[in-house]
């Protein structure tokens, strides 16, 4: 089970109040028009994608996961300013309604979905995934697209994608977790940059046992790091101290690369059993 790192402590209020005092200035500035608030995804360690290209590929590969089309209604776990639920909706043709725990990253969201002239089919609404307000069995399928770190209860939110999924339906999420032992010399890193808005780190071999608890049947795991963390940390973390919280955090978000070989990045692929 997921080891308790007592020095990680977000809350659901905490990780509202960090997203609403960025909410538009930091997707549209950093992510640019991917309006993602996750990592990018390279194929290959030489390609030269931009990182909002990067951003949309992690969420298409994640999409394809879902094996969702026209007449589905996918639930999106933590939706951010609302890019990734709004590029699913349009590229196959699902209905999405996404949550948030922050406020003000409905309201982007909604009227991303507006310009994008797809309100009809994609919902933001602001709830708390750890008391998710639907009933049970609303969805034929959820991602959580770096939201997971955030919850201070794993096994009680993957309980509640589990309940709002139909029988069959899948549940594709990243989440971060702890790829080796972390040295004492690098801890302070760890809690200087997670501190607040991560909740525990879970081990790769912590996940089956948790879908299994929640209800879900575990189907795929990958260690996607190396696609994933080295260029976005080396294009993020100038980004992070002067856009998204400005210089009076310099320093803050140093060292983001040193941890990359301790704490990694994990894409799972889950299915609530059909009976
Ligand atoms: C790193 S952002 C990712 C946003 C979006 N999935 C994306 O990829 O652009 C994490 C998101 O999780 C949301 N979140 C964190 N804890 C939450 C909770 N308890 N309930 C609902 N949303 C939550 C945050 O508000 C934020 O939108």
């Amino acid at each position: 089970m997921p080891r308790k790192k007592t020095n990680l402590m977000s809350t659901p209020d905490k990780v509202g109040r960090l997203y609403d005092g960025f909410a538009a200035r930091c997707a549209a500035s950093i992510f640019g028009d991917s309006m993602s608030l996750h990592v990018g995804y390279w194929d290959n360690p030489d390609s030269e994608a931009p990182f909002s290209e990067a951003a949309d590929r992690l969420t298409d590969l994640m999409s394809e996961k879902l094996q969702i089309g026209p007449g589905s209604h996918v639930l999106d776990v933590g939706c951010g300013v609302g890019g990734p639920g709004v590029r699913i909706a349009r590229l196959t043709g699902a209905r999405v309604t996404g949550i948030s725990i922050s406020q003000e990253q409905i309201a982007v969201a909604n009227s991303l979905a507006e310009s994008a002239g797809l309100a009809e089919r994609v919902v933001f609404q602001q709830a708390n995934a750890m008391e998710m307000p639907f009933p049970a069995e609303s969805f034929d399928a959820a991602i959580a697209l770096e939201s997971i770190p955030h919850m201070p209860d794993r096994g009680q939110v993957l309980t509640q994608i589990c309940q709002s999924l139909r029988p069959g339906g899948r549940l594709v999420l990243t989440d971060s977790f702890e790829r080796a032992p972390i040295p004492a010399a690098k801890q302070p890193v760890v809690d200087r940059l997670f501190n607040n808005f991560m909740s525990t780190l879970v081990r790769a071999e912590d996940y089956p046992p948790l879908l299994r608890h929640a209800g879900l049947w575990f189907e795929e795991i990958l260690d996607i790091s190396e696609q994933t963390l080295p260029k976005s940390y080396s294009w993020l973390q100038p980004e992070l101290e002067t856009t998204m919280f400005g210089d009076d955090v310099t320093g803050r978000f140093d060292g983001m690369d040193l941890i990359i070989p301790e704490v990694g990045y994990l894409m799972v692929l889950a299915k609530r059993p059909k009976s």
